[in-house]
């Protein structure tokens, strides 16, 4: 079969790689791609956020199936825009509907999703323009930290993380003043849980899932977790403290009420959730929900899964899930994204990377690479990242972050720490 792939980074350049390994993949075609989708397809540059350019595509390449990789166009609706076309309805699509997507759309509502359906998480109250006195009041006695969040989609910006009640009034009234756009026009006010997150992931048709392997990623810029938030600076699976006990309860409190309230709701769902979790005193609580894979989690978790992926999404597509058997892989992944030299404030593009040939024991997948007269160039912040899945955890670090070392372009900077706190 012809599938389609919407997106460009390190999470669809895993994808493609892994789907371009099944016998059940006739043409692969990632849109629109980076420097390195190309040897597993072919790139098509368009914005998967052009619903009609898509269209042209699918019908002239005869795609059968879609698989969507960011969020941005699911909450566009591009699902939506497929089923609701005559000469596209018949395709299936990977990752939900607007109705679906909006557990990641907005926060508001995926409070108010988890409160209906008995869902761990943090305690909250949602603000608007018109509740603002009644905010500021809120906020005054309020303890501390203070959590803030723009109910939209904010590109991974919209959290703020308050240790004082007069600053966190002052940014209520910025954010819900437009700060964050459209993003904040409502503002989430949550408890602050302390504890260690993790990424837990599931292929759900809307009645049955799978269960995919958990994940860690590590956000900060700085070496031990310090500096700014970026969009992921590595990952590891398996993570060592979530042990069989602690995901039978992510299963049993969190991922089963979550198909079940899906359901109870009427959303139906195909695709991937990404419960965003944290462990309190050894118990899962859900920090968000996102409609897709996460990244860098998706370049750990993926290599660990021995099954065919096109079969998995064919039977997702079907609604027939509950026939499929989840092999992963003992071993263990480690991902170190090895990303341009400021980010993630600003940095440059255009650089030329050697290197990935002198890898020794990782996979390399492009994220923020193009390919230009032959030439593989920066084109992103995170440009790489450097995957390994060995025997043993530590083997898995050592050979994800070595290998990361072997790769040179002006100005390249990665953390040789990934992982190596939970050895
Ligand atoms: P989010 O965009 O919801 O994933 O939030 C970004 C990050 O903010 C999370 O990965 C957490 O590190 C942190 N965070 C969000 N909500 C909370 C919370 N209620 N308590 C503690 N940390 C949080
Ligand atoms: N790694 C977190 C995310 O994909 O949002």
């Amino acid at each position: 079969m012809n599938i389609l792939l919407l997106g460009s980074g390190g999470r669809e350049s895993t994808l493609a790689w892994k789907m371009s390994q099944s016998s059940e993949c006739s043409q692969l075609f990632i849109a629109p791609g980076n420097g390195g989708t190309g040897a597993y397809g072919k790139n098509v540059n368009l914005n998967p956020n052009d619903f009609e350019a898509v269209k042209t595509l699918i019908l002239k390449e005869n795609i059968e199936m879609v698989v969507v990789g960011p969020e941005e166009p699911l909450v566009n609706g591009i699902h939506d825009f497929i089923a609701d076309d005559e000469a596209l309805k018949h395709i299936p699509v990977i990752g939900p509907k607007k109705e679906g997507a909006i557990l990641e759309g907005s926060k508001d509502f995926s409070k108010q999703f988890m409160a209906r359906h008995g869902i761990p998480t943090a305690a909250s109250r949602s603000f608007t323009k018109e509740t603002l006195e009644e905010g500021l009041t809120y906020l005054q006695t309020h303890a501390l930290p203070i959590v803030l969040k723009a109910d939209g989609l904010a590109a991974g910006k919209g959290v703020l993380i308050l240790d004082n009640n007069a600053e966190a009034q002052e940014e209520l009234k910025l954010m819900l003043s437009g700060k964050f756009g459209e993003a904040g026009t409502t503002v989430v006010v949550e408890e602050f849980l302390s504890g260690i997150e993790l990424s837990v992931f599931v292929l759900t048709d809307g009645e049955n899932y799978v269960i995919l392997p958990e994940a860690k990623d590590y956000k900060r810029i700085g070496q031990n977790d310090t500096g700014l938030n970026t969009g992921g600076m590595g990952s590891v699976s398996p993570v060592p403290f979530a042990n069989e006990t602690f995901l039978n309860e992510v299963e049993q409190d969190i991922i089963i009420p979550t198909i079940n309230g899906l359901k109870k709701d009427k959303i139906d769902y195909t695709g991937f959730i990404f419960f965003g979790l944290i462990k309190v005193n050894d118990k899962p609580f859900v920090i968000e929900y996102n409609c897709r894979m996460g990244d860098p989690e998706t370049e750990s978790v993926i290599p660990r899964i021995e099954n065919d992926l096109v079969e998995l999404f064919v039977a997702a597509g079907k609604k027939q899930l509950k026939n499929v058997q989840l092999t992963i892989s003992p071993k263990h992944a480690a991902t170190v994204v090895v990303v341009a030299g400021g980010y993630p404030g600003d940095y440059e593009k255009g650089k030329s990377i050697t290197g990935i040939d002198n890898v020794r024991k990782s996979i390399v997948f492009h994220a923020g690479t193009a390919l230009e007269g032959g030439v593989i160039k920066t084109n992103g912040g995170r440009v790489l990242a450097v995957s390994s899945l060995q025997d043993s955890q530590f083997d898995a670090l050592q050979s994800a972050t070595a290998d990361a070392a072997r790769i040179y372009f002006d100005g390249k900077y990665f953390r040789e720490d990934i992982g190596f706190d939970l050895v």
